[in-house]
C-alpha cells in the first residue's frame, strides 16, 4: 500500500534549543516545510522521563521553544506546530505500541543505557519506554519520513520493527515502515569541551553547548574557550583523523557557512585555531543572531505562541483521530 508522504519530528522541551538540535535537525525541517506536509512536535511527555521538572519551568521551556522553532524559520501556519500533551492519541497507541515491543528490544536501546548508566534499577518506567512513545508519536499520524540527528537512528529503526511486527500480527497493512532523513554536514554535533561527546541539553557544563538564546559575546567566550589540539587545521580529511575536536569545529564552521567538509577544509587549511575560531565566531553570530533576536520578540507575546499551539493541536488530533479508529478495530477495541 502507498502511504501519502508525510513528515514528522519532535523535540524536547528540556533546557535550551542548542547548536546540535539546531544544525541537526531544526534547521533541516526548515529545508523540508515547503515541498511536504509536515507535523513538528514539542515533546513534553518525553521530558519528563528523566527527572522531575518543575511546572513553571516545563512551560516556560515549552513556549521558549516553540518560538525558537519559529524565529529559525518553520512556518506555523504551513506545518502543524504543536506540544505533545495536547493530543492524547500518542499516550493511547503508545500503550499499545508497549504491547507489540519486545522487552528485548527495548533492553537494546543505547540511549536508554547512556541516560540510566549504573542507575537502572532507579529511573522511571517511562525512560524504559520512551522510545515506544516515540514510535506512538510518529505512527499516529502514519509518518512516512522523520528528520534527525545521527543519534535518533535507532530509535526509528525500532519504530520500524513496531510497524512491521504489528501490521504481522493484525494481517493488515496499519503502519508504513518509517524512513529516517539524517543529512547535512552536522548530524551530530560533539561537545565544544570534549569532541567525543555529543553536544547535549543534559551536559553539566554550559560551556559545552552553544544555546540559541546565547549572546554573541556568550558565543564568543564558548568558541574561545573551546577544547582544541596544537597542531594548525590540515589540509585534507585524512588529516583529521584522531582529531576530534579539529574535526568538530570545522564541521560546525562548514555547516554554518553552508559549505561541505571539502570546501572547509580547503579554506581553512594551515589557519592555527585562534585565526579559525575568531571565522568560526563570526559566522556563528550572524547566523544565530538574528534567530536570537526574533525568538526574544516572540517570547514577549506569550498569547501569540499559545494561539499558534492550540491551533497546531487541534489540526494535530484532526488528523490522529481516523488513525486511532483504526487501531482500535483492527485490535478489537469495542466502539459502541
Ligand atoms: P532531542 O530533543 O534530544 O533532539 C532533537 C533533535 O536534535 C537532534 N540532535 C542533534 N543533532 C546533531 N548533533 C547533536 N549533538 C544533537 N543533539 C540532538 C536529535 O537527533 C533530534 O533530531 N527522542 C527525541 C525526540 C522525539 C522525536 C519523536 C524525534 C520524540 N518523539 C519522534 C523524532 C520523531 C529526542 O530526544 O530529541
Amino acid at each position: 500500500m502507498a502511504f501519502q508522504r508525510r513528515i514528522f519530528s519532535g523535540i524536547q522541551p528540556t533546557g535550551n534549543l542548542h547548536l546540535g538540535n539546531y544544525l541537526g535537525a531544526v534547521r533541516n525541517w526548515v529545508a523540508l516545510q515547503n515541498d511536504f506536509e509536515c507535523i513538528f512536535c514539542m515533546v513534553d511527555m518525553h521530558a519528563i522521563t528523566a527527572s522531575l521538572i518543575d511546572p513553571d519551568e516545563l512551560r516556560r521551556s515549552t513556549r521558549e521553544l516553540a518560538c525558537a522553532m519559529i524565529a529559525s524559520g518553520i512556518d506555523p501556519k504551513k506545518n502543524i506546530l504543536f506540544n505533545q500533551s495536547q493530543n492524547p492519541d500518542h499516550a493511547t497507541l503508545a500503550w499499545v505500541f508497549n504491547c507489540v515491543a519486545r522487552m528485548g528490544w527495548m533492553n537494546r536501546m543505547t540511549q536508554f543505557k547512556e541516560k540510566a548508566g549504573k542507575d537502572r534499577e532507579n529511573v522511571s518506567l517511562g525512560l524504559f519506554a520512551y522510545p515506544a512513545l516515540m514510535a506512538a508519536d510518529i505512527l499516529v499520524y502514519k509518518a512516512t519520513h522523520v528528520p534527525v540527528g545521527e543519534d535518533q537512528k535507532q530509535h526509528i529503526e525500532l519504530t520500524r520493527d513496531i510497524a512491521q511486527k504489528f501490521n504481522f500480527d493484525y494481517q493488515k497493512e496499519v503502519f508504513p515502515l518509517t524512513e529516517p532523513q539524517i543529512f547535512g554536514t552536522a548530524t551530530r554535533v560533539m561537545s565544544l569541551r570534549d569532541g567525543t561527546k555529543k553536544m547535549s541539553k543534559s551536559d553539566a557544563s554550559d560551556q559545552s553547548r552553544i544555546n540559541l538564546t546565547d549572546t554573541a559575546d556568550a558565543i564568543a567566550d564558548k568558541i574561545k574557550r573551546a577544547k582544541t589540539d596544537p597542531n594548525p587545521l590540515p589540509d585534507s580529511k585524512e588529516g583529521l583523523e584522531g582529531r576530534p575536536e579539529a574535526q568538530n569545529l570545522l564541521g560546525i564552521y562548514a555547516a554554518l557557512s553552508n559549505k561541505t567538509m571539502d570546501q572547509a577544509i580547503a579554506e581553512c587549511a594551515g589557519k592555527g585555531f585562534a585565526e579559525f575560531k575568531k571565522m568560526l565566531t563570526e559566522v556563528a553570530v550572524s547566523v544565530l543572531g538574528p534567530i536570537t533576536a526574533e525568538m526574544r520578540r516572540l517570547m514577549d507575546d506569550p498569547g501569540y505562541v499559545d494561539g499558534i499551539l492550540r491551533d497546531g493541536g487541534e489540526r494535530a488530533r484532526a488528523l490522529s483521530a481516523p488513525v486511532i479508529t483504526e487501531v482500535y478495530d483492527t485490535i478489537g477495541f469495542l466502539r459502541p
